[in-house]
């Protein structure tokens, strides 16, 4: 498929990159997700890449090609491949910032390696599939005194920003109430396009390697401390799944969950997160939204649209309010009778989801790493939706209500790739 990048570029170079200049290598550059950040790096003004990494050197060389904003410079960068190109990588001192996007199975591993040789890393969710994984990724770079960041990059669509200021500065009031969907259709094509993709054992499944990113919205929104336990539901809906090749790997993953947070103050969140739902459609489809309510004023707010960003519904205080883009892209609220100043407009940038919130996340990432400030969405943060997966899984598997503290605690619950239905 062949992208155009060249719009990205203006808007790039007017939001500007780290302070100073940092070296970046990109592991798994090629894969699915790999090439957002190869691409929003490649387009960053003061971040210099200096390596690629992947175990397929013509699928490396390619991105590089494809991938990349116009007029970058592609013949100073190294490409790392094969068994070994990895390890050999780390021995590169020149490289400050690994940026990954290896298949979620091998993150504990290549990242303790990454502390040990005195690199920082920012890299895809999930952190990691088990508790002690993340605990284990957290102290190595602890000890390295390097800096550990997680990739949920719809923290940073413009949408759930507005969303987050409307409920930290107090004009949205305590949350009461709140649902997500996510139905994602995926079909025979998705299935078989990667080997882990529906592969339980690897975290190809719905919950830990989709939904979570919601599951991570509703924490940025409504706080980890204030959700205390969840009462869950999964199960395989699609039974037809195929199998890719029968002699090595079977797609056993969990496709579909049904999840009950309840919170400190006696309200609750509903999930309901599916792959296996309307995957007949003909276009593939993605239906996300979250949507709150607060208690005592009613306040209501629903973020849809099939990549949850469109206001669908924004009534605060009985009065009805439109969202407007500013000049740098940020949300803009405004009753709905109000006009808006002329630079405002109706539309967001094109297609955020795509590429606009990986470039900010990785701009923040490198700007701390060369600032030596803390990067906020750490393994600590990360580790905290990982703990509302494996609650899920815990509760379904068990029929039981968990605590959540118990969870992030290590106390209860085993790996993503343990729960098989
Ligand atoms: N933030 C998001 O929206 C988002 C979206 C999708 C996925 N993700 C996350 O990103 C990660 C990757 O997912 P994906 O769907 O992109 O996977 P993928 O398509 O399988 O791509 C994996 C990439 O890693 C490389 N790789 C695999 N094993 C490696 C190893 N042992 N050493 C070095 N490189 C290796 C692959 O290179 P070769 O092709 O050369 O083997 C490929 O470039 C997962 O953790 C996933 O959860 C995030």
């Amino acid at each position: 498929m062949s992208r155009n990048l060249s719009q990205y570029a203006t808007i790039f170079a007017r939001w500007g990159g780290p302070s100073q200049e940092v070296k970046v290598a990109l592991l798994g550059a090629s894969g699915s997700v790999g090439w957002k950040s190869l691409a929003a790096v490649s387009g960053m003004p003061n971040a210099k890449i200096v390596a690629v990494v992947g175990r397929n050197r013509e699928r490396l060389e390619k991105t590089l090609k494809e991938d990349t904003l116009p007029g970058f410079d592609k013949s100073k960068v190294q490409i790392y491949a094969g068994e070994r190109g990895f390890e050999t990588m780390l021995r590169n001192e020149e490289i400050q910032v690994i940026i990954s996007a290896t298949p979620s199975k091998v993150h504990t591993e290549q990242g303790v390696a990454i502390a040990e040789a005195g690199k920082n890393l920012l890299i895809e969710k999930p952190l990691a599939l088990s508790i002690p994984e993340c605990n284990i990724l957290i102290d190595a770079f602890r000890r390295a005194d390097k800096q550990l960041g997680v990739i949920f990059q719809l923290r940073y669509n413009p949408e759930i920003r507005a969303l987050k200021r409307l409920i930290q500065e107090g004009n949205f009031g305590e949350i009461g109430m709140g649902h997500i969907l996510v139905q994602k259709g995926r079909d025979e094509r998705y299935w078989t396009k990667k080997e882990w993709f529906g592969v339980q054992a690897e975290g190809g499944d719905a919950v830990s390697n989709q939904s979570i990113h919601q599951l991570d919205n509703m924490l940025y929104l409504v706080c980890f401390e204030q959700i205390d336990s969840v009462f869950a539901l999964c199960q395989i809906l699609d039974r037809n799944r195929p199998v890719a090749d029968p002699s090595w790997r079977s797609k056993d993953a969990t496709d579909s969950a049904a999840a009950l947070f309840k919170l400190n103050n006696g309200g609750w969140i509903t999930a309901h997160m599916s792959t296996a739902e309307n995957k007949h459609a003909e276009h593939r489809n993605n239906i996300q939204s979250i949507s709150l309510t607060s208690t005592g004023s009613n306040n209501y707010i629903k973020l849809g649209g099939e990549k949850t960003d469109q206001f669908e519904v924004i009534n605060l205080e009985r009065i009805w309010y439109k969202a407007y883009y500013d000049e740098d892209g940020e949300v803009r609220f405004l009753p709905e009778k109000e006009t808006p100043p002329a630079t405002w407009r109706k539309k967001g940038l094109p297609d955020p989801y795509l590429l606009f919130s990986h470039y900010r996340e990785i701009a923040e990432f490198l700007d701390c790493v060369a600032r030596d400030r803390r990067f906020p969405l750490d393994g600590i943060e990360a580790k905290k939706s990982l703990s509302l997966v494996i609650a899920i899984y815990e509760s379904a598997v068990n029929q039981q209500e968990i605590k959540l503290a118990d969870v992030f605690e290590n106390k209860v619950g085993r790996s993503v790739q343990d729960y098989l239905l």
